[in-house]
């Protein structure tokens, strides 16, 4: 018998668990969605199966849930399904959760050490190359099938990828077609191996280098421009003897130094250059680009890693509404000798940064992200940080001009998508889900990427809840033809 799961942060209000597979035709929709919105909205949740094991557990380790919202002339279709890891094969024929503490394989039942990773494939669904990957860094992505959402496999890239994890964030140039992406902890637990890899447009997989980063650092992002590439490691901290012992996976090493190194995008990984700076965090990169020797990196930067487990175990306590510092450009001078960064606020705090597919790699005016602000309301409890966003904004990073849109108190939004226009001059869609706490019920909310301060053009009803998404990509018909 399956018991309830626990009262805490992570799993009760609108984290509670759904666990709900479902196909969903024709939502209803209030107001008038652009006809010329075709495509595929992929998400990805976690979604525990069943309560954790050991008692309690972070949001971050709930088994893969992928989801689609398929967007057909002014109709909208929903479909959710599980991605069948090997880790939930396991629980399901058990039933029963048989995996402990966070990333740490020592804390499992032995009936699962026979699996090659432990990951969820829990964070983001990536479109490249004709197939749909469901990926979490601790381990290889799953290949779906995008029209029935069903589980493939576990993808290797037909074999070649010797990498054991792959990230979650990758990087596709708009012009070439190519990934970039890397596994980190490449070559064992807690190691310092990183595998650097591209993928050509077509999905195959043509380099694969490796080097050591300074320290088994947690390294969820990276920055890519069309001249070089970019490996933040921020000093959240995995330590092989702690998790051993059966510890906490990350601790935030507050003396350590943040590195940054950048290596040529047609160099090798011996010419990594390293910059250091001291300890902060940021688990998000907007964009990149180079401008003859300098290189401008745009991101959230954070006092310290916001997840409440990370630091519990770092033995820190902050409160989430205030460690986020800003928006700011670090540019680094690859013609000086110095290892120096200029660093400049370009915008509000904030997190889940988004600029137009087309704008990747390159100089670039608009941006898309999202902040907590208390003048619309308290904060709400939803997904894995605990005190939700609750508005969007557009930055121009070139005059610091902010436009606002929040759908008001007691609602919280996930991360928003964009979606492209195909009308000249026409800066594309805002897409997110709104957590609706008053009802218990989730909407999506659709705005002009121009002006959201309108509000929405559409609004999609959900008769049920949709726990936050981590991320999502949105696939246009063009790149993926509807069924
Ligand atoms: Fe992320």
């Amino acid at each position: 018998m399956t018991k309830p799961f626990p009262d805490t942060m992570d799993f009760a209000g609108f984290n509670q668990p759904s666990r709900v597979e479902c196909d969903i035709y024709d939502l209803v929709i209030e107001g008038e969605l652009p006809a010329e919105i075709n495509g595929h909205w992929f998400r990805a949740t976690p979604d525990p199966q069943y309560p954790p094991m050991l008692g309690e557990d972070t949001y971050l380790s709930g088994d893969g849930m992928v989801s689609c919202f398929r967007f057909e002339n002014g109709h909208v279709d929903f479909k959710s399904r599980y991605v069948m890891t090997e880790r939930l094969k396991a629980e399901r024929a058990a039933r029963r959760s048989l995996h402990g503490k966070y990333r740490n394989p020592f804390t499992d039942d032995p009936t699962v050490a026979h699996l090659i990773d432990r990951t969820v494939a829990n964070t983001t669904p990536v479109w490249h190359g004709g197939k749909l990957l469901a990926i979490k860094e601790d381990g290889l992505p799953y290949e779906l099938d995008p029209y029935t959402l069903e589980t493939i496999g576990r993808y290797d890239f037909g074999g070649k990828l010797r990498s054991q994890t792959m990230s979650a964030h990758v990087r596709i140039d708009p012009e070439t077609g190519e990934m970039f992406c890397y596994g980190y902890q490449a070559g064992g637990l807690a190691s310092r191996d990183v595998a650097f890899c591209v993928i050509s447009r077509d999905g195959e997989l043509v380099r694969e280098e490796w080097f050591q980063a300074p320290y088994a650092g947690l390294m969820h992002d990276f920055a890519v421009t069309r001249e070089h590439i970019i490996f933040p490691v921020f000093p959240t901290i995995a330590d092989k003897a702690r998790i051993e012992a059966g510890g906490d996976f990350w601790r935030f090493e507050q003396e350590e130094k943040a590195y940054v190194g950048i290596m040529p995008r047609n160099g090798t990984v011996d010419q990594i250059r390293w910059f250091t700076q001291p300890a902060c965090s940021s688990f998000h990169f907007m964009n990149a680009f180079t401008e003859g020797s300098k290189v401008h990196v745009d991101f959230g930067k954070s006092k310290c890693p916001p997840f409440p487990f990370i630091l519990a175990a770092s033995g820190m306590s902050f409160d989430p509404t205030t460690l986020r510092s800003a928006y700011v450009r670090w540019t680094f001078d690859l013609a000086s000798p110095e290892d120096r960064v200029e660093e400049r606020v370009i915008g509000p705090a904030g997190d889940f940064p988004r600029v137009a597919d087309r704008d990747h790699m390159r100089d670039y005016r608009i941006a898309y992200y999202q902040t907590f602000d208390p003048k619309v309301g308290p904060p709400v409890i939803a997904g894995p940080v605990g005190v939700a966003f609750n508005t969007l904004m557009r930055l121009d990073v070139t005059t610091g001009e902010v436009q606002r849109y929040s759908p008001g108190r007691g609602k919280s939004i996930q991360e928003h998508i964009h979606i492209p226009s195909s009308q000249p001059d026409h800066e594309g869609y805002l897409a997110f889900v709104v957590d609706l706490h008053d009802t218990g019920l989730s909407e999506v909310q659709v705005l002009a990427a121009a002006r959201p301060e309108e509000g929405p053009l559409a609004r999609i009803q959900l008769p049920l809840r949709l726990r936050c998404q981590v991320h999502g990509n949105w696939v246009p018909a063009s790149d993926l033809p509807l069924p």
